[in-house]
């Protein structure tokens, strides 16, 4: 895990493996952007030259490695892209992928200083958080070692006040979003529930948070049908994993529930193989879910925050669920499974069950849900949808603050009918295939108790990165919604 410091000093007196630099676009050409200014001195004023010589123009997430022939302590500059100077001050996540992006470069580098923009303690904490995510690399299971190790440390330059406080809250957020991220990358062999539920313990312990975990045993016992449905054509059985985190000073409780399908086949409503090969990310809710709950413990928030990791593996066999098997569920409603692909759903109305009882001023899930969510706002921008219109705009608001991609969206009543069972309370699939991401809203919702306020984020396109990496966002498992839900603890928090 890669560490980071604030320092200080001048850019030019520090030994390091890379020199980061903030530049911005200009009529006149690249222009030193402010925090490197004593740089372009130690050059002899010639950084602009170099950096219009190999065609850099200083626009958003540009690179340009520039070596230093010994003129600093550091034996290469690395020029980021900021755009245009801004008339005042600068969008926080501008500065989170230029230093994502310029970090990402210097994967088997040591160490780098990071000269961004940070006169702020709220810019030295957005350009620590983009280096740090930036840094990331899943390198477990190669065998390699051909030098992709990320980067072992950084150090902010930033004078602000607070930077050090601003600084040290993107360490424990970095830390709970790299955790989600690994999860994510881990293959379904290496984690299964029972596993996600061991590792949710011994890291939350460690936190000092408490962990309960009901096997499958008595999962069946105490009625929680939905998640024994879905995990019962599997030979890893389910898991529902509750965290609690309590202060002293908290006014409020909030809760958070997490889809954790380790593997989505589709059961015997089996998916076909192009969209197979990547729903060991289908377990991204729960990652949310659990590496909010130990950013929140390790952030002392005054808040009490319970988590729900909804754990299943979905697999077709003999002893899978079939299409129209009716479960009952932890609510106490039935409901036929129409489709078994339609799963996270069936996992996430029990865990929103058992949440009610904790009696909490608000719900949050987090689930890769829909394909739909996918068709209808792409791969960066979550759905988010609830029952109060009010806590739906609070949660977009605070993913877009955090640099997540989200948008809020409808829960039309007349999706409701398409519902309908014959013989069942509702049914697990709307046969009609058009907004289908909100029809899934929509059943969730019919499994919130009144008077309960509840947000649903779907993020299936968001949770993993199919496509290349971009800004601090690497390829596959993303971590997405963790930092959003942190930043809906600190709002719901008296601290
Ligand atoms: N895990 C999938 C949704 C998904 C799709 C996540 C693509 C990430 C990327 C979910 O369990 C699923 O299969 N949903 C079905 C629901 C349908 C059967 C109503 C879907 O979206 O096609
Ligand atoms: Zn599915
Ligand atoms: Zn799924």
């Amino acid at each position: 895990m890669t560490t980071v410091r604030v320092n200080a000093s001048d850019t030019v007196s520090i030994e390091t493996g890379a020199l980061v630099v903030g530049i911005h676009t200009s009529p006149e050409g690249p222009r030193t952007a402010p925090g490197a200014d004593d740089l372009d001195q130690a050059l002899n004023g010639k950084l602009a030259e170099s950096l219009t010589a190999v065609g850099f123009t200083g626009k958003a997430e540009e690179i340009a490695k520039i070596p230093t022939f010994g003129a600093l302590p550091a034996p290469v500059v690395v020029a980021v892209g900021l755009g245009d100077s801004p008339e005042d001050g600068y969008d926080l996540e501008t500065l989170r992928r230029a230093a994502g992006v310029a970090i990402r470069s210097l994967a088997g580098t040591a160490s780098a200083v990071i000269a961004l923009p940070a006169t702020t303690a709220e810019e030295a904490g957005a350009v620590a958080i983009g280096g740090l995510l930036g840094a990331y690399g899943f390198t477990r299971y190669r065998t390699n070692g051909d030098g992709r190790q990320p980067v072992g440390e950084l150090v902010v330059l930033s004078r602000a006040p607070g930077a050090e406080e601003a600084v040290q809250r993107a360490a424990t957020v970095a830390e709970s979003v790299t955790l989600v991220r690994d999860l994510v990358n881990t293959p379904p062999s290496d984690l299964w529930p029972a596993r996600f539920a061991e590792i949710a313990q011994e890291a939350g312990g460690e936190a000092g948070l408490s962990v309960e975990v009901l096997d499958e045993v008595e999962l069946k016992e105490r009625g929680f049908g939905g998640i024994v449905g879905v995990g019962q054509g599997s030979a890893n059985p389910p898991r529902l994993v509750r965290l609690a985190y309590s202060h002293p000073g908290a006014a409020r409780t909030i809760a958070f529930v997490g889809k954790g399908i380790t593997f989505d086949s589709g059961g015997l409503s089996l998916k076909p193989a192009a969209s197979m090969d990547w729903m060991k990310s289908d377990m991204g809710g729960a990652g949310a879910v659990l590496g909010a709950l130990l950013g929140v413990a390790r952030l002392g928030l005054a808040v009490n925050a319970v988590g729900y990791l909804c754990l299943a593996e979905n697999m077709p066999s003999g002893t899978a669920q079939r299409p129209s098997d009716v479960l009952h569920t932890y609510s106490g409603k039935t409901v036929e499974v129409l489709d078994t692909d339609a799963e996270g759903r069936l996992v996430l109305i029990d865990g929103i069950a058992r949440a009610a009882e904790d009696d909490p001023d608000l719900i949050v899930d987090v689930a890769t849900l829909t394909g739909a969510q996918i068709v209808a706002l792409g791969w960066r921008t979550a759905g988010v949808m609830a029952n109060d219109d009010a806590l739906r705009e609070e949660v977009v608001e605070i993913a877009r603050g955090e640099g997540e991609g989200a948008w809020g969206m409808p829960l039309p009543e007349e999706l409701r009918k398409g519902l309908d069972s014959p013989v069942a309370d509702i049914a697990n699939l709307n046969p009609e295939r058009w907004g289908s991401m909100l029809a899934a809203g929509i059943f969730l919702r019919e499994f919130v108790p009144d008077g309960i306020r509840w947000a649903h984020v779907d993020m299936a396109g968001p949770g993993f990165n199919k496509g290349e990496p971009h800004g601090y966002t690497p390829k596959g498992g993303t971590g997405a919604i963790t930092r959003t839900l942190i930043g809906i603890a600190e709002r719901y928090a008296d601290n």
